[in-house]
């Protein structure tokens, strides 16, 4: 593993922070997991999501966790087993889609980030009852987008977010201008359609294309 790729939660968060973006991928063939993020690599962008919806995700996990200098997460982590499950494959954080006390405490005991979904104000507050400072706001654009993470923010000066869910190249600039937001993931960056042709340039120019966006914003 590259040197630079430490663990603890808080260097990934570190090192999420600095990439700004994180491309959210669900794999059908665990197969396509090392061309895949060869190519975000190449367009200079080393960081991956890859979702626990498919029973190939633990393997392509697996497989992306070997490439050198590339920071990979699982996401749709819905519980305790499968958080287990993905940090023994190589996830080096956690993302679920809601707020689960048992897969928080399962990653919080490991020393693993975990950025549990929220989408309201209560979960909001019962993130940081479990000590969190830091979730997903889940699904962003239709929660209202920007609006939503500014009056989230305004309850809470400690809580950052990281926003997925509808958000496009267009959109993310707006988000990244927030100083509460950490980054923003979504599957724009590798299209489904591109993944499943094998479009591995189409993917590497739009890893380009969003770690320029994120790099003029951070
Ligand atoms: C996620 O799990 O974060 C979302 O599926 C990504 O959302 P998007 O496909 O709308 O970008």
């Amino acid at each position: 593993m590259d040197d630079s790729i430490l663990t603890g939660a808080s260097e990934v968060l570190r090192q999420i922070r600095s990439r700004g973006v994180v491309p959210v991928v669900t794999l059908a063939d665990p197969s396509d997991a090392e061309p895949l993020a060869k190519s975000l690599v190449r367009g200079g962008l080393s960081i991956i999501e890859i979702t626990l919806r498919t029973s190939a995700g633990l393997e392509a996990i697996q497989r992306a966790a070997r490439i050198d200098g590339l920071l990979v997460g699982a996401g749709t982590v819905t519980d305790a087993d499968q958080a287990a499950a993905a940090i023994g494959a190589g996830a080096q954080f956690i993302v679920s889609p809601g707020l689960d006390p048992a897969v928080v405490r399962a990653c919080l005991d490991k020393n693993i980030l975990v950025i549990p979904g929220i989408s309201t104000p209560t979960e909001m507050y019962a993130a940081l009852s479990l000590g969190l400072n830091v979730v997903k706001l889940f699904p962003a654009e239709l929660l209202g987008g920007t609006t939503m993470v500014k009056t989230l923010s305004a309850l809470d000066r400690e809580i950052s977010f990281f926003p997925t869910g509808g958000i496009t190249l267009e959109l993310a600039p707006a988000y990244l201008q927030l100083p509460s937001v950490i980054a923003v993931g979504g599957s724009w960056i590798a299209p489904q359609p591109a993944i499943d042709n094998g479009d591995w340039r189409r993917i590497e120019r739009l890893a380009t294309e969003a770690i320029a966006i994120s790099g003029a914003l951070r």
